[in-house]
């Protein structure tokens, strides 16, 4: 059935590049949104610009930020796109490429946000990211019904549905995010759920092969959290992660790149150059390092405003000074740019993240799209870097 499935796919999928009319959305090429950031910062002294894509384009850097399109219909939506016009080149997919929202139940597919999202890219030239094909969590629970013949019918329909509507409109692609979790105390520290479960580890190959298929000029990432802190979490993740990839590259999975998401918490310890040295063991393996999800969760910064936002700019200093020390890290992206949209200011989180009940302040703009010291820390770290340079396969 599965197999049927795809074969027809590939049918489908020879008609559509045929008849790029098909889609209403008009194909990005990788360079054309390169170029604009490039464009902004010709010629022009790094003091006096003031874009971070800019910046970050000067030394070759891909910069972007998570955007979710409800935020568009917000009564500050028009703040919230010129943040994003100004500041980024690329945007990553927030919610609208994720399985919920795609697939809400068996027999539903909803791609009006995610065709709004492309639009938007389209629109202002910027280009994409796609978060996530393949993610074992935060799934719908008709999912979670499934049999085993059932489970991988899905995991190939939807790699070769989304890949075919979307074929060639995102740089990237998150293949498979969070493959890691040890508190499921899986082999390998691998997270539990339907595509594990049903599948084991093979889950991982299959999406990468499928992805290679059906869009062979995408950049293929597997994304994984949590590998930053300097504990024995830390430790875990990192460990776990790498053993990970040498299996799957051993097997010939056709992995390009690790997103490694670097959503920073002010309660745990660091030791960036401890982390900078395990992105170096990646990219020893032949494969691109990108930082995918940028935040600084505050909860544990007492204090002012000021000193809150301080420590948060010194803590995104410390940890790019590191990364972006090395000139293989081809791409930095924040999740989201302003206060007022993180996920940490979601009203799900009920009363915050803060025991003072105060909104976090994790990200570079504040709720009312103002400038923080985080977006200078950011700048400076973008200015001091050394140019990019690509990661020499092995
Ligand atoms: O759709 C409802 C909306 O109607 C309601 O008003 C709102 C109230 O809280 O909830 C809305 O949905 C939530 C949605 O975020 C939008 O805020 C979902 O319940 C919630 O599960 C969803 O959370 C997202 C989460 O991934 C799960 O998909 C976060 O926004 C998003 O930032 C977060 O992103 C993840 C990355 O994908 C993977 N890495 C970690 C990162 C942060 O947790």
């Amino acid at each position: 059935m599965a197999k049927q499935r795809i074969r027809r796919g590939v049918t489908r999928r020879t008609a559509l590049a045929s008849s790029a009319a098909s889609l209403a959305l008009a194909p990005l090429s990788i360079t054309s949104f390169a170029k604009s950031a490039h464009e902004r910062a010709e010629g022009t002294d790094s003091d006096s610009i003031d874009s971070l894509a800019a910046l970050a384009a000067q030394k070759g850097l891909a910069f972007g930020a998570s955007f979710a399109v409800h935020e568009l219909d917000r009564p500050y939506g028009e703040q919230y796109a010129d943040v994003y016009r100004r500041d980024v080149q690329l945007i990553t997919s927030e919610l609208c490429l994720k399985i919920p929202i795609l697939r809400p139940d068996a027999h539903v597919l909803d791609f009006a946000p995610a065709d709004r999202f492309f639009s938007f890219a389209s629109e202002n030239g910027l280009g994409v990211h796609g978060h996530t094909l393949i993610w074992d969590d935060y799934l719908p629970d008709w999912i979670k019904q499934l049999s085993g013949v059932e489970v991988d019918h899905l995991l190939n329909a939807h790699i070769l549905t989304v890949l075919e509507r979307y074929n060639g409109k995102a740089e990237t692609w998150d293949v498979v995010n969070e493959p890691i979790a040890p508190w499921d105390k899986n082999p390998g520290n691998l997270r539990q759920g339907p595509f594990y479960a049903h599948l084991g580890e093979d889950y991982i190959g299959k999406a990468f092969h499928l992805a290679r298929e059906f869009d062979p000029k995408a950049k293929l990432l597997l994304n994984e959290a949590q590998t930053e802190s300097a504990d024995e979490n830390g430790a875990t993740f990192r460990k776990s992660l790498l053993d990970l990839i040498k299996r799957q590259l051993d097997k010939g999975v056709p992995i390009d790149g690790i997103g490694l998401q670097c959503h920073l918490q002010s309660e745990r310890p660091y030791d960036f150059p401890r982390f900078a040295a395990f992105v170096r063991e990646i990219i020893d393996l032949g494969l691109d390092v990108q930082i995918t999800e940028l935040d600084v969760n505050d909860s544990a910064y007492p204090g002012s405003t000021t000193e809150r936002d301080t420590r948060v700019a010194n803590l995104y200093a410390q940890f790019l000074k590191e990364v972006l020390a090395l000139p293989e890290v081809s791409a930095l992206v924040l999740w989201q740019l302003s206060d007022r949209t993180s996920w940490m200011a979601d009203p799900g989180l009920k009363n915050g993240l803060r025991k003072d009940k105060k909104p976090s302040r994790p990200l570079p703009y504040d709720r009312a799209f103002e400038k923080k010291p985080a977006w200078y820390a950011i700048a400076d770290a973008l200015r001091a870097m050394p140019a990019r340079r690509p990661v020499r396969k092995t």
